[in-house]
């Protein structure tokens, strides 16, 4: 068990990541949000298992939500937090302030590559340019050899590694496949708001997933009937649909015929909670 040194400098994170590189130390960096679960502790694990040091941020980032959204009742769990990555054997969490990362007549922000332009970047405007620009902020200050993101925020993976390639950032990006509650769920920090009625309702996104990935393995290749058999399950059991596609990995564009690998995508609304989850169909 180690107790992670705790940065809320921005300058001594940087220095401390600089040293340690500068000792010929492969710093890894997992960015989160806090109120960890399983599925973050699985991104630690990773990073562990190829670096010789691991950073894990927490930020809630107030500029990837909209004004209508969960920002104030976020759940904010440090101590929890820090206990779990102290099990895991983290090195370094950041953990900045507010006016750390947006200090006082903070106004540069990152236009977001053309790949978050569908999905959540149409019905949460605004997200991605909050992620990017906090995303490339971290990296600045945490100034790693790789970061380790999940697969379950497919979108936001994407977007990040696009724009990694478009600005020629040196940093390696590592996607990591969703951690899932034995009965299918995937892990989100979100699944704290679920009623018991809620959180078995919430199991059609994976069931819908897993249709899905039975009709594309059985042969069909209809975009639209495999997004009908998605939007059957989930229709009884959820509140709304955001989306519910078939769309191909790299553009996210939706083609009329499937080919293959493709990806289907859900954002649905369980009570008030929303939930996306996602399935590679190869
Ligand atoms: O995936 C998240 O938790 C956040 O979007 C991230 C990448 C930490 C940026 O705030």
């Amino acid at each position: 068990m180690t107790e992670p040194t705790i940065f809320r400098d921005p300058d001594a994170m940087r220095n401390w990541v600089l040293e340690r590189r500068a000792a010929g130390e492969r710093v890894g960096v997992v960015p989160t949000m806090g109120a960890l679960h399983a599925g973050h502790v699985s991104l630690i694990t990773a990073a562990r298992e190829t670096c010789d040091r691991t950073v894990a941020t927490i930020f809630v980032n107030p500029t990837q939500f909209a004004p209508h959204e969960d920002l104030a009742k976020y759940p904010r769990t440090f101590e929890q937090d820090r206990a779990r990555l102290a099990e895991v054997g983290t090195d370094a969490i950041f953990a900045p302030p507010v006016e750390a990362m947006y200090p006082a007549g903070f106004s540069t922000y990152v236009e977001p590559p053309s790949v978050a332009a569908s999905l959540e970047g149409t019905i949460r405007p605004g997200h991605f340019r909050g992620v990017c620009t906090v995303v490339l902020k971290l990296f600045q200050i945490v100034p790693a050899d790789v970061a380790v993101f999940g697969a379950k925020d497919f979108q936001q993976a994407l977007v990040i590694r696009r724009m990694v390639r478009d600005l020629a950032l040196p940093i390696e990006i590592d996607v990591r496949p969703t951690v899932r509650e034995p009965d299918g769920l995937a892990m989100s920090s979100r699944n704290v708001y679920l009623s018991p009625d809620e959180r078995r309702r919430a199991l059609a996104l994976s069931r819908a997933l897993a249709e899905a990935a039975h009709r594309v393995a059985s042969g069909e290749r209809s975009r639209t009937a495999v997004e009908q058999a998605m939007r059957a399950i989930l229709e009884p059991e959820v509140d709304s649909i955001d989306y519910a596609v078939v769309a191909e990995p790299e553009s996210l564009e939706c083609p009329a015929r499937i080919e293959l690998p493709a990806v289907a995508l859900i954002a649905a609304r369980v009570g008030s909670t929303r939930l996306i989850d996602n399935r590679r169909l190869d």
